[in-house]
């Protein structure tokens, strides 16, 4: 029998297909944050409700399970993923899947479940306890223009056909505002994902634009913030990092937030956590002090919000010695040396636009930073090899 008799279709009348639902897939990922000396943070995101787990081990096995739980339940019937596994060896090469069982539903408090899926096996290195030195790579104010993710890290992120960075940084701006899953999946994940975050961690640092748009309070849940915060303090190699939100750059009451914002509180906020943490003994230890914010508190323009930010972080970061400021938000790549304002060098990398865009690459070891801003073209546009200081 034909197909068309088969399908009880009349000559000359076009088949049309019965709509089938999507099967369950992997919408994007895995991809990794927070790789420290003994942990790691996977996410991934299913296209139906499941229940997931990470299956991992150091070398080639992949013998140990890991699943979110919380409250005492493990997670399940969910499809953003956020897994950490703990207790890994540093310095250490690990293998691992992804893998995720369809939740169908459920018959009173039964769980019914589906087909599994899995990942390939990927691979990632714990640093050791004592790095004694890393690479990593700033991209900002992409601004929805995905391409410029593979752009920038396919020619520039290679030294000979090896990546030449441990972790990547976007400081800010991926999107102009963020509107649902899809963009963010499209326009930051899934390139991300294509070039590298399968293997190698990123941070995506809150720039002004990501606080607009209908998805903006949603943002948080597909990234993995130690205690869930946009500003934090970590360390790596011989570098303590310390994040900071500059929030938007009009002030709270301005007409295009509708009475949502409250950045001048949250900056505030994040001044008194800056103050006890440049006192802290990670920070004082560190042979090198760099500082992530999207918007610079100095070379900025005079808009509220840089200027807010230098009142409340100005006086903390000059007290504090820091060796390096890396910044985003003007769209024109420039170097600021020390000045009577700020007692350390600023980079601000550029964007979005073709002949604008930057990537920054830094290079940190036990005796120096040494940092190159990098043109789209290929063009070194800003240059520092910072000694490590003597601090008394
Ligand atoms: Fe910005």
């Amino acid at each position: 029998m034909s197909q068309i008799g088969a399908l009880g279709l009349l000559p000359g009348i076009p088949a049309v297909a019965a709509p089938t639902e999507e099967k369950n897939h992997f919408v994007v990922g895995p991809y990794l944050q927070n790789l420290g000396n003994r942990e790691v943070t996977i996410l991934w995101i299913t296209h139906k409700n499941c229940f997931s787990w990470v299956e991992y081990g150091a070398g080639t096995y992949t013998s140990k399970r890991e699943f979110g739980y919380h409250n005492g339940l493990i997670q399940a019937n969910n499809r953003i993923n956020k897994i950490t596994l703990t207790g890994l060896k540093p310095g250490t090469e690990h293998k691992y899947k992804i893998v995720s069982t369809e939740v169908l539903g459920y018959k009173g408090s039964k769980v019914e479940f589906g087909e599994t899926i899995s990942s390939p096996l990927y691979g990632f290195k714990t640093p050791a306890e004592n790095e004694e030195e890393f690479r990593m790579v700033v991209l900002n104010d992409i601004h929805d223009r995905p391409q410029t993710i593979p752009h920038l890290l396919y020619r520039h992120g290679y030294t000979g056909n090896r990546r030449d960075y441990d972790f990547v940084v976007f400081n800010g701006d991926c999107f102009d505002w963020v509107s649902d899953e899809n963009q963010m999946v499209d326009h930051l994940l899934k390139p991300a994902v294509d070039v590298f975050a399968t293997e190698v961690p990123f941070i995506l640092t809150q720039g002004n634009h990501e606080c607009r748009g209908s998805f903006s309070r949603q943002i948080p849940a597909y990234f993995a913030y130690p205690e869930g915060k946009y500003y934090y303090a970590f360390t790596r190699g011989p570098v303590r990092f310390v994040v900071l939100d500059s929030g938007e750059d009009k002030t709270d009451d301005s007409v295009e937030y509708g009475g949502l914002s409250a950045f001048d509180r949250y900056r505030e906020t994040q001044a008194r956590w800056l103050e006890k943490e440049i006192e802290s003994p990670e920070f004082k230890k560190a042979p090198f002090r760099v500082v992530l914010i999207h918007i610079s508190p100095y070379h900025s323009g005079d808009w509220h919000g840089p200027m807010h930010g230098q009142q409340v972080f100005g006086p903390l970061l000059n007290r504090a010695k820091i060796d390096l400021q890396i910044s985003g938000h003007t769209h024109r790549y420039m170097t600021h040396d020390p000045d009577a304002t700020h007692n350390y060098p600023i980079v601000i990398g550029g964007g979005p636009l073709e002949g604008k865009r930057t990537i920054i690459k830094l290079h940190a070891t036990a005796k120096a930073l040494d940092l190159k801003m990098i043109r789209d073209d290929g063009e070194v546009v800003g240059k520092y090899t910072l000694p490590k200081k003597n601090r008394t």
